[in-house]
């Protein structure tokens, strides 16, 4: 089969490789018919290259048909479509029984200190094979997939993936009252829907936060206040200014290790003032007011000495974050899926492209060119 392998940093390539095949009595094959590029792939692509091998297939956002499924795997058959889960999650240890899917124990990377395994993700969380491929492997299926009701736009819920859950948590921990003032910084494929389900779940106010025009524009589309990071000397001080001195009562991230600065935040990195890459984690924390609520979905490896924690405890801010459990929001996003659009899902992929012309779309996506927000491959 074809499947995208990366070879090196920011070499990725389409390859033939060997056909999956079932191996275990809880594995499923599934012949995948869409599957998006994410910023977390991004992080793969560049940024975490050490932790990738040559040879390792890209991809955690599939969707697709059921060929095979092995003899423990009964709520699907062969022939459904079916939509699968980031997370590598068994459904049934103690981690899985509190709804923590991506700390599942038994898919657990003990050996690396790190959570459930996922697809297409590094030799730290299992190097399972991923899903930008004609077909996928998918272990521990007897509790992932989640079947696709017939009569709905296949992209729609190709985003129950990880787009709408890592969206839908990162809006639930930031434990919004209706009326809230939230900022949420990056205006990617997951700050775009952080923003919108805030607004669904009653927020008053979302100011969204990016440099990217074409993305500012999306995000007000949808109603969100555009706030260019690039435009203003200091963000805590626009956001400050935007709501009268009172900050907002959360904050999201949705950017991640990789976020752009302003000129000055670069020359401090440069010159190792400030080493971190934590420009929008620190625009999150200085827009959250005191007592309020930062809830992290933009993905953070290694350890940060910049952290301000001084700020965080004289503030009294809740802080949570983590990998999307996936599978914990699906009963509340599938309405929202089959009755309209009230989301606005069908306006959020601009680039749909053949598997073939995964490695232009990589670097399309990385350079933000064509006004590109999100690409789906379709194998
Ligand atoms: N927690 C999870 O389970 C989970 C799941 C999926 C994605 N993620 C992570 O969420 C993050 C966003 O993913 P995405 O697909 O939307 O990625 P993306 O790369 O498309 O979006 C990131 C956005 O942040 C903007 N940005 C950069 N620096 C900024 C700054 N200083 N302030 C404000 N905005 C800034 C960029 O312009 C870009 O629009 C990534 O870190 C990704 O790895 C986490
Ligand atoms: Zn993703
Ligand atoms: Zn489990």
């Amino acid at each position: 089969m074809k499947a995208v392998v990366w070879h090196g940093k920011a070499d990725v390539r389409v390859d033939d490789v060997p056909d999956p095949r079932i191996e275990e009595p809880t594995d499923a094959v599934v012949r995948i018919t869409f599957t998006a590029i994410c910023g977390s792939d991004l992080h793969l692509y560049t940024k975490l290259w050490p932790a990738m091998s040559e040879g390792d297939i890209l991809g955690h956002e599939p969707m697709g048909v059921v060929e095979e499924v092995g003899a423990e795997v009964t709520h699907i058959k062969a022939g459904d479509r079916v939509v699968i889960p980031f997370n590598i999650s068994c459904g049934s240890c103690a981690q899985c029984s509190d709804q923590m899917y991506s700390q599942c124990e038994t898919t657990q990377n003990k050996s690396m200190r790190k959570g459930a395994s996922l697809f297409g993700y590094t030799k730290l969380y299992g190097q399972v094979p991923g899903g930008q491929a004609e077909y996928l492997r998918v272990p521990q299926a007897q509790f992932g997939p989640i079947k696709v009701p017939d009569g709905v736009p296949d992209e729609r819920f190709l985003f129950l993936s990880d787009v709408l859950p890592t969206a839908w948590q990162a809006v639930e921990y930031a434990e919004i009252s209706p009326g809230d003032t939230v900022a949420v910084f990056g205006l990617g494929p997951i700050g775009q829907m952080a923003a919108r389900i805030a607004l669904h779940k009653g927020a008053g106010r979302v100011i969204g936060v990016d440099e990217v025009p074409e993305r500012l524009a999306m995000a007000e589309r949808h109603g969100v206040e555009p706030l260019d990071f690039s435009a203003v000397d200091d963000v805590t001080d626009a956001v400050f200014e935007a709501t009268g001195g009172a900050l907002c009562h959360a904050s999201i991230e949705a950017v991640g290790m990789e976020a752009g600065g302003s000129r000055v935040d670069s020359v401090l990195q440069a010159v190792k003032v400030q080493p971190d890459k934590l420009v929008a984690l620190h625009g999150a924390m200085g827009a959250v007011r005191r007592g309020g609520t930062l809830s992290i979905s933009g993905v953070y490896g290694g350890s940060f000495p910049m952290f301000p924690l001084g700020d965080m405890f004289d503030k009294q801010v809740t802080i949570r974050m983590g990998q999307a459990n996936v599978k914990r929001w699906v009963d509340d996003i599938v309405p929202l899926l089959v009755e309209g659009d009230p989301l606005g899902i069908d306006d959020l992929v601009t680039h749909r492209v053949p598997l073939g012309e995964a490695p232009k779309a990589y670097e399309m996506f990385q350079k933000k060119d064509d006004g590109c927000i999100k690409v789906v491959l379709q194998p």
